[in-house]
Formats: C-alpha cells, sequence, structure tokens
C-alpha cells in the first residue's frame, strides 16, 4: 500500500505524541489535573500531546491553520487548510484509567474534510483515511458492516455529561432506539465510535452536541469504508450542528427517521 505524504505527516505526529501520553496514562495518579468545568477536564497530558501535534503537523506544513480542543482556532497564512486536532479524546476514560481514548486528527480543505487519523495508542490502532484512497486500519482495508435491519444492529453513542445541556432530547431518543436496535454502546470517545462504525464493529452511531474536534478525522473514515455520515435534518452541517448520525447504506436514513420521531 502506498501512502500519501499527507498521511504519513498525520500518523507520524500522531505516533509522537502518543509516547508521552502513553507514559502518563502508565501513571495516571500522578497527573496534574484540573477542571475546566464539571466533567470536562483538562489534564496535562492533553496539553502535553496537544503541543507535540502542533510542533509535528506545522514542521511539515507550516502554513496551515488549526483548530484544536484546547488552544482553539490558530489561523495560518495558508486560508484554505487548516487541521482539527484533538489531542485526548475520551479524556473522561483517561483520567479514570479505562483504556478507551485516542488521538484524533483531522485535514479540512477549503471547508471540506479530505484526510482522518483516529490513533488508539494502547491497542496500536491508526485507523486512517484520505478522501478518494479508502480506510484503513494499520495495514488493513475498512468497510462499514453489511447489516440490513435495525433489529441486528448495535449502536454507538454518547451520553451528554454533567453539567452539559441535552439530557431530556437524549434520553428521548435513547427511548426510541433501545426499542429499535439490537444493542447500544457508551464507549466514551466519539472519535473511535466512527472508527468503530468504519470498521463495522459498530452499525451506527448518533450524538448530539459534539465538537468538530471529536468527530472530523472520524467522518472522514466512515466515508471512506463506505458509510454515511450527516447531521440530524441528513444535511452535511455536522461541524456547525454538533449533530451526528452515522452508518451503512441500509441503516443510515432508518436511523435518521427514528432521530425525529424521538422529537416529533
Ligand atoms: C468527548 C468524547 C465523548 C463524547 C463527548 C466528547 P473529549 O470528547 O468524544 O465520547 O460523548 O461529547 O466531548 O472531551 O474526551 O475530547
Amino acid at each position: 500500500m502506498v501512502r500519501s505524504a499527507l498521511l504519513n505527516v498525520m500518523m507520524g505526529a500522531a505516533r509522537k505524541a502518543a509516547r508521552s501520553l502513553v507514559r502518563d496514562y502508565g501513571e495516571i495518579e500522578n497527573l496534574q489535573v484540573s477542571r475546566k468545568g464539571p466533567s470536562d477536564f483538562v489534564s496535562s497530558a492533553d496539553l502535553k500531546v496537544e503541543k507535540t501535534l502542533r510542533q509535528e503537523l506545522k514542521k511539515a506544513r507550516p502554513a496551515y491553520g488549526f483548530l484544536m480542543e484546547e488552544g482553539g482556532e490558530i489561523a495560518g497564512d495558508d486560508k484554505s487548510n487548516r487541521w482539527i486536532v484533538d489531542p485526548i479524546d475520551g479524556t473522561t476514560n483517561f483520567l479514570h484509567g479505562i483504556p478507551n481514548f485516542c488521538i484524533s486528527i483531522a485535514l479540512e480543505r477549503e471547508g471540506e474534510l479530505i484526510a482522518g487519523v483516529v490513533y488508539q495508542p494502547l491497542g496500536d490502532e491508526m485507523f486512517h483515511a484520505e478522501k478518494g484512497a479508502g480506510a484503513f486500519l494499520n495495514e488493513r482495508r475498512l468497510r462499514v458492516s453489511a447489516r440490513r435491519k435495525l433489529e441486528d444492529s448495535v449502536l454507538a453513542t454518547g451520553i451528554p455529561f454533567h453539567g452539559r445541556d441535552g439530557h431530556e432530547p437524549f434520553l428521548r431518543e435513547l427511548g426510541v432506539m433501545m426499542k429499535n436496535v439490537a444493542g447500544i454502546r457508551r464507549f466514551g470517545s466519539a472519535a473511535l465510535d466512527l472508527a468503530y462504525v468504519a470498521a463495522g464493529r459498530c452499525d451506527g452511531y448518533w450524538e448530539a452536541g459534539i465538537k468538530p474536534w471529536d468527530i472530523a478525522a472520524g467522518i472522514v473514515l466512515v466515508r471512506e469504508a463506505g458509510g454515511y455520515v450527516t447531521d440530524y435534518e441528513g444535511g452535511n452541517k455536522l461541524l456547525e450542528t454538533g449533530e451526528i448520525v452515522a452508518g451503512n447504506d441500509h441503516l443510515h436514513q432508518p436511523l435518521l427517521r427514528l432521530i425525529k420521531s424521538a422529537h416529533a
């Protein structure tokens, strides 16, 4: 498999940044943790990872801008290209010693998401995709699941954290989904949820109130694995609305209809 220079840059940055992350995970109890708000933790590990990612990506593409979970928007000289970065997606898991977290890096070009890397360092699972070139887990090509029936499908979702909006609407959505699908999982990392849809491990995923850095890379993964990802209206305003529904071509529309019915 010949990988593009762009993906090599993104994957190299993720691997480098993961070193400190894995070290810090090993001594989680010693981390200096500060609270940004209820259930929204920022750790020194998070900041270290973001710094390394920024350095590595900047070294390779000096003019590109950034949108980062901690650092926010950093304009570049090149207004067409922007990295969208989550240094640790699954921060709550990380801080609780639950090994489901990842580094997520996407590239947006002219407003379109064109490449994504989601790296789960503990399992050494490197999910990567570039527009038109397919999605992969390490060297293996990915394909979304082929399940056709909602009642056979397993979905991932995100439950709004304490102190965030959206508890009531989420409970309505959950109520409808529970009656229609085989099972629902809350893994705690939206980027990995999307990577799991791309890998066919989950048949679908939905969440509201999600940030661009949580989903940007995963969106590319699902699309390149043959799946569909939209906002709740079936449109492409995912990063603006923070609403996301992903699934294969049999399940995506039925999932959208279920969400609509939850709010009718
Ligand atoms: C969170 C995770 C979680 C999702 C939350 C996100 P963070 O990201 O992706 O699965 O349900 O909405 O905020 O805070 O760990 O980067």
